[in-house]
């Protein structure tokens, strides 16, 4: 077999994070400013190289896929996608997964599992209508429920995540929390990180998630887990409640020591880090159509790999660390 990723602080690659689009149907606040430029579309690889790009990382030891947008859902062909990397699963591949905002999901839930997806993670960050439109500008939280009951019946196991904005949604947490056990989904609660400029200071937004554990540990009783999904997430049950707990802490539990995961936009380029610039173009290669040429450029990345993020976010007005938006890579 061909050799494993490898960087340069020993850490081996073995999720592989997909961005098929850079688009979004919906803006959410702390995600995107209003007026984006996206990427022309003959930048955007076509379906069958980004299958490619599946392989050869499938080949170099991945083991993880998580298709990403912008809204994985609103490329066209991503069901054909899914389905053409779904045939490496058992075959290298251990999981192939996505994370969406469910608007399209009762479209694809069924084209999905058939394709081997088993989990998706849904962004939902509230479920009041209101608040959910303010959060997204424009989004209706019932297209979102919607695709998550289609998700449930098509066999799919859920996963919310939601982002923890002061003064938006700390009072629903436990709301959340209580629904989502009331539904079989986990939870999973994020940081926000300073990715690109928006309209608001994150700062005013952030929520460390320390407080609310705190709260929560107030009430409920908190059993850490040992498991993980290969992931950030560290994870705790909620005895009383029967639920399991995410929680992904960018800034106030940095986990990057354990970090096993590369991204690739969808213009095919390999972004070593969410909080750094570093990155290797990949299209050239891709469209030369030789994979050698492909693997030497993933042996190269690896050697360019940051130690770590630093990410801040106690500072007003400041620069985002990275000045590319997440939808640029699917986070
Ligand atoms: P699981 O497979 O369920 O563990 O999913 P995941 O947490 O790996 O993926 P998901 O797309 O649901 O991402 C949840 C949050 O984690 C998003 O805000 C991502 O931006 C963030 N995230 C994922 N990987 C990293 C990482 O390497 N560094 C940082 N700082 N955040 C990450
Ligand atoms: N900080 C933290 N999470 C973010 N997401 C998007 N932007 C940010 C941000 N600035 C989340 C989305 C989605 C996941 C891929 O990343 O809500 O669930
Ligand atoms: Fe779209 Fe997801 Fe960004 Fe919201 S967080 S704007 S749903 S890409």
């Amino acid at each position: 077999a061909a050799a494993p990723l490898i960087d340069a602080f020993g850490r081996r690659i073995t999720y592989l994070r997909l961005s098929v689009t850079d688009r979004c149907d919906l803006r959410c606040r702390y995600c995107m400013a209003e007026a984006m430029t996206f990427l022309p579309r003959e930048q955007v690889l076509s379906i069958e190289e980004l299958a490619e790009v599946a392989d050869a990382f499938i080949d170099r030891g991945v083991t993880k896929i998580r298709l990403t947008g912008g809204e994985p859902l609103v490329r066209r062909g991503v069901d054909l996608l899914a389905r053409s990397i779904g045939r490496r699963l058992g075959d290298g591949l251990d999981e192939l997964t996505l994370t969406t905002n469910a608007t399209n999901l009762d479209r694809y839930a069924p084209s999905l599992f058939d394709a081997g997806v088993r989990r998706i993670n849904v962004s939902l960050d509230s479920r009041d209508p209101d608040r959910f439109r303010h959060v997204t500008r424009w989004g209706d939280v019932d297209k979102v429920l919607d695709g998550m009951a289609a998700a449930k019946a098509a066999g799919l196991r859920v996963k919310i995540n939601m982002v923890a904005l002061a003064g938006l949604n700390e009072d629903e947490i436990e709301p959340m929390l209580r629904w989502c056990a009331s539904e079989s989904f986990d939870l999973t609660i994020i940081e926000t990180m300073p990715l690109g400029l928006v309209e608001e200071d994150r700062t005013d937004r952030y929520l460390p998630l320390d407080r609310v554990q705190a709260a929560l540990a107030a009430r409920y009783t908190l059993t850490p887990l040992a498991e993980t999904s290969g992931g950030p997430a560290r994870y705790w049950r909620v005895e009383e409640l029967g639920a399991k707990l995410g929680l992904i802490t960018p800034l106030t539990g940095n986990f990057c020591a354990t970090c096993n995961r590369v991204r690739v936009s969808a213009s095919g380029t390999l972004y070593l880090c969410l909080g750094h610039d570093e990155q290797v173009d990949l299209k050239a290669a891709l469209r030369s159509g030789g994979r050698p040429a492909l693997d030497a450029l993933l042996d190269s990345a690896m050697a360019v790999k940051p130690l770590r993020h630093d990410f801040r976010i106690d500072t007003r007005d400041a620069a985002p660390a990275v000045s590319r938006h997440m939808s640029v890579t699917g986070g």
